[in-house]
């Protein structure tokens, strides 16, 4: 027998080389080249000799009456409103997240909810024994609810397992790089077994009407481990983050063809699993008597949904020659840089012999610059050692003009700072109060200091 051929294949991008080297010539990943052995005709192709002798495809018009199958309720309401609306009978889904974030929890739960509305639900870990996942179904309360368990790996045993009863309703795949096709050489985990592997479940799937849930990795630059062609092959893409440290975990659709890209789901961690947060605000925003100097609430935006957090600062001032650090956590450093130049030029508040340190409450990463105004806003605050008054949000982009300018859904915002009985918002002239809440317009940085600093 023929030695197989050996190839190199990029982990990050899918594209395959015959020779090895320290950076991907494609998409220029470093260290992302992987070796594995060329696949080779499946025996059905070598066979048969299949090289033409396609069937002509019966092509159809566009106008067609479409029916819409019903969705699947997960019985976890941020889970659907996360999917657009539950599952989609015959799709297929990608969940990726971090090792320990939750994904697990969260499948199981929804599995338990499902199977105990009557459908048939299939859990397959190829990482934890069915023990493990016992237990775990235990502390979720999950013990009674009538979901199928299986420890496999062998896609070719699920498949057949798949095929013998009746078909299932849910399929979920724990996870999707410890799965083995038989179709390949190579180890699990692998560019090509990933890939083929989850090109047989989704076939299967798509067949059936069954939903597939595939759970992957991400590796430490936050993509999907594998080959992205695993985001081309399904039909949504879901990734659920948080910081380990805290409690909060959000469900994030990047790719969904059957709904919006922008819906989130908010989870918190808690000791008995996740629980469903309907206002997550409430996780982000800091209870105190009274006002401190350095913190403001910014309205940020989650998708199309609204969540207020809290934008600190710290200035210290520090010996003059000394070279003072600046430190963010949560948003932008060079974002935080332009802001402080900003602040110098235009409303001549320096901040160069301060140390600063910027830091967004809760563990959530803002990336939106309608923050900006909120950032000038803390860092005014904290180096004049003024608190800014109670009940007051801020947003607004800064132009390098020093002009403040108006920010997306300024009234979906708004409307949650009202909710939550805030009174006041600095905003960009032109912004409509809600409510009870009226808005101070600020049309500019120096503005922003003289309102904050009256002197
Ligand atoms: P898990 O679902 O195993 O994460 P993943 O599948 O993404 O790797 O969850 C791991 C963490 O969640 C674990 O460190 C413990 C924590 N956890 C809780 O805090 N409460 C719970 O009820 C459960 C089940 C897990
Ligand atoms: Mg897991």
């Amino acid at each position: 027998m023929a030695r197989p051929q050996l190839r190199y294949v990029c982990t990050a991008c899918g594209s395959v080389s015959s020779k090895w080297s320290g950076q991907c010539p494609e998409c220029g990943a470093w260290n992302s080249l992987q070796q594995e052995a060329a696949p080779s005709a499946t025996p059905f192709a070598r066979k048969h000799g299949l090289k033409s002798g396609g069937q002509p495809i019966a092509l159809t018009a566009l106008d067609k009456p479409v029916v819409l199958p019903l969705r699947k309720a997960t019985g976890l309401a941020e889970f659907d409103r996360a999917l657009g609306g539950g599952f989609v009978p015959g799709s297929a889904i990608l969940i990726g997240g971090d090792p320990g974030i939750g994904k697990s929890t969260l499948l199981l739960q929804a599995a338990g909810r499902m199977a105990r509305s009557g459908l048939r639900v299939l859990y397959v870990s190829g990482e934890e024994a069915t023990d493990q996942v016992r237990l775990r179904a235990h502390r979720l309360g999950l013990a009674d609810a009538p979901v199928a368990l299986a420890a496999a790996t062998s896609v070719r045993d699920i498949l057949t397992t798949l095929g013998a009863g009746p078909s299932h309703d849910l399929v979920i795949i724990d996870s999707i790089q410890t799965m083995y096709s038989d179709q390949l050489e190579g180890a699990p985990g692998t560019v090509s077994q990933v890939r083929a592997s989850a090109l047989e479940l989704i076939a299967a799937a798509k067949n059936s009407g069954t939903v597939l849930v595939l759970i992957g990795h991400v590796t430490k630059d936050g993509q999907i481990a594998g080959p992205r062609v695993l985001e081309h092959m399904v039909d949504a893409v879901l990734y659920f983050e948080g910081e380990r440290s805290h409690a909060y975990r959000l469900l994030r659709a990047v790719k969904n063809r059957f709904g919006a890209t922008d819906e989130i789901g908010v989870f918190a961690m808690a000791a008995d699993g996740l629980v469903e947060v309907p206002n997550p605000s409430s996780l982000f925003l800091t209870e105190r008597d009274r006002p401190v100097s350095g913190a403001i609430i910014f309205p940020a935006l989650e998708g199309t949904r609204p969540v207020l957090v809290e934008m600190q600062a710290l200035a210290v001032r520090v010996p003059s020659g000394a070279t003072p650090r600046r430190a963010v956590v949560g948003w932008d450093s060079g974002r935080l840089a332009m802001v402080l130049a900003v602040l110098e030029a235009r409303a001549g508040l320096s901040l160069s012999s301060h140390e600063v340190y910027l830091n967004v409450a809760g563990g959530l990463q803002v990336r939106e610059p309608a923050a900006d105004l909120a950032v000038a806003a803390a860092l005014v605050s904290a180096v004049s050692d003024t608190p800014v008054p109670a009940g007051t949000v801020a947003l607004g982009e800064l132009a390098l003009s020093g002009e403040v300018r108006r920010v997306a859904h300024a009234d979906l915002r708004l409307k949650e700072a009202a909710k939550l009985g805030f009174a006041r918002a600095l905003a960009p002239p032109g912004t409509k109060g809600v409510g009870a809440l009226e808005v101070c317009p600020c049309a500019s940085v120096a503005a922003l200091v003289s309102w904050l600093m009256p002197r």
